[in-house]
């Protein structure tokens, strides 16, 4: 898939507000994506309106187990709010604002939990992936194909210069993932960001570029 559109402007002129105003045309909603994502087990794709009730019961199933790391569990009180959040995370698909997709299980189409690339800048073309499993699917393995598909599609098609994981460093399962598929630990941010409580929390990062992405045993693997 070409990103016409995301090449700098270099050519064009040097001066400054040229080139900024040259990259304020750059339109993510011209970006194709596919439909699906497939992993040897897992599908990815974005959540349809009919996954609302899946959706629903994968949150009930696992208050305690994603309550701990991910605010947004508890905005979900009853099973319109599964509903509403499908229609905005499909908006801000269209838009590409943030490609959420639900994690499926390709032989019975069971949601297994969520992902995505989260926090892009179209730009540089940096690119964050999210995760969560529900309780009944975790100690699978699901997520990390799940993230091994996700980078392998954000460096060879959507021409990522960055793919990142941060997670606060409590959280052992979620810095397991990216130590599992050989991300580069960059270090840890202090007082980065809040916990689910509001408490400033340390975060750690791990990230690719694509010169490790090569290196990777399992790069060219699907
Ligand atoms: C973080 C989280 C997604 C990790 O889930 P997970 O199931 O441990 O991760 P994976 O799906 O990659 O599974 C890895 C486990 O499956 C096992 N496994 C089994 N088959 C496997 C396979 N084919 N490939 C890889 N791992 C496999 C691994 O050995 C590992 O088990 P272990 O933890 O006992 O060593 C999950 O704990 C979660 O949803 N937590 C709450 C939400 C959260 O914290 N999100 C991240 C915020 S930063």
């Amino acid at each position: 898939m070409g990103l016409g559109g995301l090449t700098p402007q270099s050519g064009r002129s040097r001066d400054r507000h040229l080139q900024w105003s040259a990259v304020a045309e750059f339109d993510p909603a011209r970006i194709d994506l596919p439909d699906e994502l497939l992993g040897p087990r897992v599908r990815l794709r974005p959540y349809r309106e009919d996954d609302a009730q899946q959706l629903w019961e994968a949150i009930e199933e696992s208050r305690e187990h994603l309550g701990a790391w991910l605010p947004w569990v508890k905005d979900y009180g009853d099973r319109s709010d599964a509903n509403i959040t499908v229609r905005r995370l499909q908006a801000r698909w269209l838009q590409r604002e943030d490609l959420v997709t639900g994690i499926f299980d390709q032989a019975s189409d069971r949601l297994l939990g969520g992902s995505g690339l989260h926090r892009m800048d179209w730009q540089i073309r940096r690119f964050e992936i999210g995760y969560w499993v529900r309780k009944s699917a975790e100690g699978h393995g699901y997520v990390s194909e799940a993230v091994q598909v996700l980078t392998r599609f954000a460096f060879t098609q959507l021409e990522a210069n960055r793919v990142l994981i941060r997670m606060d460093p409590a959280n052992t399962r979620s810095r397991a993932i990216p130590e599992r598929l050989e991300f580069v630990y960059e270090g840890r941010l202090r007082n980065e960001m809040p916990d689910v409580e509001g408490r400033p929390t340390d975060i750690d990062v791990f990230a690719l570029i694509p010169a490790d992405f090569k290196r990777l045993s399992w790069a060219g693997l699907s």
